[in-house]
């Protein structure tokens, strides 16, 4: 005979296993995840070719990647800088910076992925207000 204590333990356990269970499903079958690719056909090309030239591993975007060169989120919309001055750095070799060999393309799409990041915010942003519950207030540019 299988003793109560140990009915009610197994009948806990049950419970728990089909709580768990019917967690996992709902987490796994919510399509939640999925979030909105909120770049143009024509900047997620750019971006392709950013990720394939590991641009990342001497430039940051938001202040992440490598810090051989500078950070480029503004860099379309900085005095003085903008589309031509970033084509003009991608086929010519300047300092560390690799001589690319990019079309016109190919540079039209690059420029277009750096324009619609720098249209994504500031960086960095010293616009940013700490509210009393802690969270962070942040100027997004296309809140305008
Ligand atoms: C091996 C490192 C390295 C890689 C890889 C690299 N860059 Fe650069 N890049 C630099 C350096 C260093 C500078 C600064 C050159 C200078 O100021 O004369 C620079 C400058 C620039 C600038 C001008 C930025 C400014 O604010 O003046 C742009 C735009 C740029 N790179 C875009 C790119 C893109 C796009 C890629 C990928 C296709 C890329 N870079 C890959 C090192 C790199």
């Amino acid at each position: 005979m299988i003793q109560r204590k140990t009915q009610v333990y197994i009948g806990c356990m049950a419970a728990l296993v089909s709580v768990f269970g019917l967690y996992n499903f709902a987490i796994y079958t919510n399509d939640d995840s999925s979030y909105e690719v909120r770049l143009s056909p024509a900047a997620l090309k750019g971006q392709e070719l950013w990720q394939q030239n590991n641009c990342f591993s001497c430039h940051q975007l938001y202040g992440l990647g490598g810090y051989l060169g500078p950070d480029l989120t503004n860099v379309f919309s900085a005095e003085n800088k903008g589309p031509e001055y970033i084509k003009a750095f991608l086929n010519s070799g300047v300092k560390t910076m690799p001589k690319f060999h990019f079309s016109e393309a190919e540079k039209e799409a690059l420029v277009t992925f750096l324009k619609e990041v720098d249209q994504s915010g500031y960086y960095p942003n010293y616009n940013a207000t700490i509210k009393s519950n802690g969270w962070v207030d942040i100027e997004y540019k296309d809140e305008k």
